[in-house]
């Protein structure tokens, strides 16, 4: 028989859930965050992102979930891991990891049919004050993005809370990429900019899943994307940093799918 669809679709192609579908998100979310929480100790000099990969691989497969990467548009990895003033999509491969190095590892699983998408920052040896600094202000954009997403704000709201706070320390958000909704699909309506003004974009409802994952730069924010058809670079080559996160829309506080069960989000603090 054919699973009933329940909920209903906004004008602007935005899914509403209902509670019974939180409980899907919140198991895929949680296996994801898990899997970056137990990769934290491997993050050393001398370790390569193509081993990295290999055991995240192997974890989604033991937890009897599946990558949501792997065969995405011809991808090939169950992860992307970006280092230094690589923005996104930095395929594993077996260059090493060097002491200074600072690097986004970004995982998205499927558990019974629904995605848990999200990525943190590591931190390879010794962390320079700069790179300390890109990190805070990247981590804490997405949290008062996160902040943002209440019923009745818009997506403008969100973008614009991320993009005053991260201008104001004189940083730079990348335009080239946004978040997206997610739920039994990887990529759904709308693009979640983290940029904007506010009251513009979609109102916000109640059981709306969508992934927050702001790109920031020490430089300016433009990229390119590399010959290999992935790998997006700042074309300044400054440093480049990104957090996400899964959530669904509450009449509270969102609910956060992708929360660390240790509390290893952010590599220096809580
Ligand atoms: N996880 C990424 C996102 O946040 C998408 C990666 S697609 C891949 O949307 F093919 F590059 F893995
Ligand atoms: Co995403
Ligand atoms: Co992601």
């Amino acid at each position: 028989m054919k699973k009933q669809n329940k909920g209903r679709t906004t004008r602007d192609g935005i899914r509403i859930h209902d509670q019974a579908e939180f409980a899907g998100m919140h198991a895929a979310g949680r296996l994801a965050a898990q899997i970056l929480d137990e990769i934290a100790p491997h993050v050393v000099p001398g370790q390569t992102t193509g081993a990295l990969d290999k055991m995240i691989e192997d974890k989604v497969n033991a937890a009897g979930a599946k990558s949501a990467t792997i065969g995405y548009k011809g991808y090939q990895h169950a992860s992307c891991i970006s280092v230094n003033h690589v923005v996104c999509h930095g395929i594993p491969g077996d260059k090493k990891i060097k002491d200074g190095d600072i690097l986004n590892i970004d995982v998205t699983v499927i558990v019974d049919g629904w995605f848990g998408d999200t990525s943190r920052m590591y931190v390879a040896g010794k962390l320079s004050r700069k790179a300390e600094r890109l990190l805070q202000v990247t981590h804490d954009s997405l949290m008062l993005g996160i902040e943002a997403a209440r019923p009745g704000n818009t997506f403008g709201d969100i973008g614009h809370a991320i993009q005053s706070y991260v201008e104001s320390q004189k940083m730079s958000v990348v335009r080239d990429f946004c978040g997206h909704g997610l739920g039994e699909v990887f990529h759904a309506p709308p693009n979640v900019l983290h940029y904007g003004r506010p009251g513009t974009g979609p109102k916000l409802e109640e059981g709306m899943f969508f992934t927050i994952e702001p790109m920031v730069n020490l430089g300016r924010p433009e990229t390119k994307v590399l010959a290999d058809e992935w790998t997006a670079v700042t074309r300044d080559k400054s440093l480049s940093a990104q957090f996400e996160h899964s959530i669904g829309v509450t009449a509270g506080a969102p609910e956060i799918f992708t929360l660390s069960p240790s509390g290893k989000f952010h590599p220096t603090y809580g």
